[in-house]
């Protein structure tokens, strides 16, 4: 029956800490930096219902098994599938799970703290009145003048990674627990009354129609204009992109998740909190862009602008809206934190590893795994000013692309794969359902299925098209 282990980084007082903390580390930048951007790059509304679809029948199944390894296993990701495939006598090759978990960790955190340190920057100019009265060209402008900026970037950039890994040191129930309770709901609150501002001042009919008019063709091509003409190529990568992005934002596929349920209490039950997740996430997410697109199109901006968009739109509302100031002051800090909440997450799989294996303290790996994410950031810094240049990309993608690119799109859903594998054929039906302890039986075999066949064929035959193999 259930397992009677504990784990030595401490165990979620309840299944509610246990939820909070979930949020916190599923909703972040995903939500509200990268999927506008993504979505105006892929052309909205088919973009949005793959990425649904792909939350629903590849996301949600997939977190509960990342939760049930964790819980069952009760140590990192990468000793977890160690004792689990020994314990259910598969190949101790299963830990490769981990250990790409740990490197995607590295990769992600180097580019997410970057970003994050944006946010920060946004910060101290929304206080101090930089973002008064902008125009659409006057926050492009600021924007460029940021990211152009080495020293600058790698300030905030610094200062993130500090703040990261501070938390990290203390252990997760100490850290950020207390602060997420309150700052997630009021990230919720202003994120609503953006939605009403867009509603108000955008153009609501634009945004949303080109959020949720789903033209189809969009999935499978890419278009771009060039001299007036638009150009249109046949390609899997936005299916890929929108699977990727399901797996970023859930937190998954890298053993975040597993991680954090190595941390749960035995009798909580894993199924509904993985809906309750996943839910908030998506709502976020959406009401991220449908706070966004109107902006975009009310100020004559381009939905492809990359990543600046939300860096280059919202400072637009916050500048002529009332106590805008104020109002983009606090919806930074907001920011700052759902990323704060996300990066801990991202580098839990590595340092709890460190402390088990090598017996470091929880300060000791912190710092060195700190260390070694800021020097990878570098790369991200300088891929947007010293390092933008042609010379400096593979594949046409800038080094900080490139690593999204790798981690969000092909070692996530690649380890989401993994996972979906051992639970169904590694490990097998006994111990999931003990885990799950679903009681509706037809619940558990609906799940039971996704997990053996539908998770992993969606992930094979997304992976499949986008190297033109289907
Ligand atoms: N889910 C986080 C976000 O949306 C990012 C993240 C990815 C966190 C992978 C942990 C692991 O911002």
């Amino acid at each position: 029956m259930a397992n009677q282990r504990v784990s030595v980084h401490g165990m979620w007082s309840s299944r509610a800490v246990f939820i909070m903390a979930t949020v916190g580390s599923a909703v972040g930048l995903g939500n509200i930096w990268k999927f506008p951007y993504i979505t105006g790059e892929y052309g909205g509304g088919a973009f949005v219902i793959v990425y649904l679809l792909c939350i629903a029948l590849i996301g949600i199944p997939i977190m509960m098994a990342e939760v049930l390894l964790g819980r069952r296993g009760r140590s990192s990701p990468i000793n977890t599938m160690k004792r689990l495939a020994r314990e259910q006598g598969s190949s101790p090759a299963w830990s490769i799970v981990g250990y790409s978990g740990v490197v995607a960790g590295f990769l992600i955190l180097s580019f997410y703290s970057v970003v994050a340190g944006w946010a920060l920057a946004y910060i101290f100019q929304a206080a101090s009145g930089g973002l008064n009265d902008v125009s659409a060209t006057d926050a492009k402008a600021l924007f460029e003048g940021l990211i152009g900026s080495p020293d600058q970037l790698m300030i905030w950039h610094s200062l993130f990674m500090i703040m990261t890994m501070a938390v990290v040191a203390r252990g997760v129930r100490d850290g950020l627990e207390r602060a997420i309770n309150i700052l997630m709901p009021a990230l919720f609150v202003m994120l609503l009354i953006m939605v009403g501002y867009a509603f108000v001042e955008g153009d609501i009919k634009r945004g949303l129609g080109f959020m949720f008019n789903i033209d189809f063709s969009k999935v499978f091509q890419i278009c771009v204009e060039e001299a007036g003409q638009v150009q249109c190529r046949f390609t899997g990568e936005p299916l890929l992109v929108a699977m990727g992005q399901a797996f970023f934002t859930l937190s998954l596929g890298m053993g975040a998740i597993m991680a954090y349920g190595a941390y749960v209490p035995n009798h909580a039950s894993i199924t509904g909190a993985t809906v309750t997740i996943a839910a908030a996430d998506t709502v976020v997410a959406l009401l991220a862009g449908i706070a966004i697109f109107p902006i975009v199109f009310a100020s004559g901006l381009e939905p492809a602008a990359g990543p600046g968009l939300i860096f280059q739109t919202l400072p637009i509302a916050f500048g002529n809206m009332v106590g805008g100031q104020w109002f983009g002051t606090v919806f930074f800090i907001l920011l700052v934190f759902a990323a704060w909440s996300s990066a801990i997450s991202i580098s839990e799989p590595a340092v709890a590893w460190l402390v088990e294996s090598r017996k470091w303290a929880r300060a000791h790996a912190a710092m060195v795994i700190g260390v070694f994410a800021w020097l990878l950031g570098i790369g991200s810094v300088l891929s947007f000013n010293l390092w933008a240049g042609e010379e400096y990309r593979w594949f046409g993608k800038t080094l900080f692309d490139l690593k999204d690119y790798l981690a969000s799109n092909i070692m996530l859903p690649l380890g989401g794969l993994l996972i979906a594998l051992f639970v169904a054929y590694g490990a097998g039906r006994q111990m999931a359902l003990e885990e799950l302890s679903i009681s509706r039986q037809r619940l558990f075999d609906a799940w039971w299925v996704i997990i053996r066949y539908i998770s992993p064929i969606g992930i094979a035959l997304v992976f499949l098209n986008s190297v033109g193999l289907l």
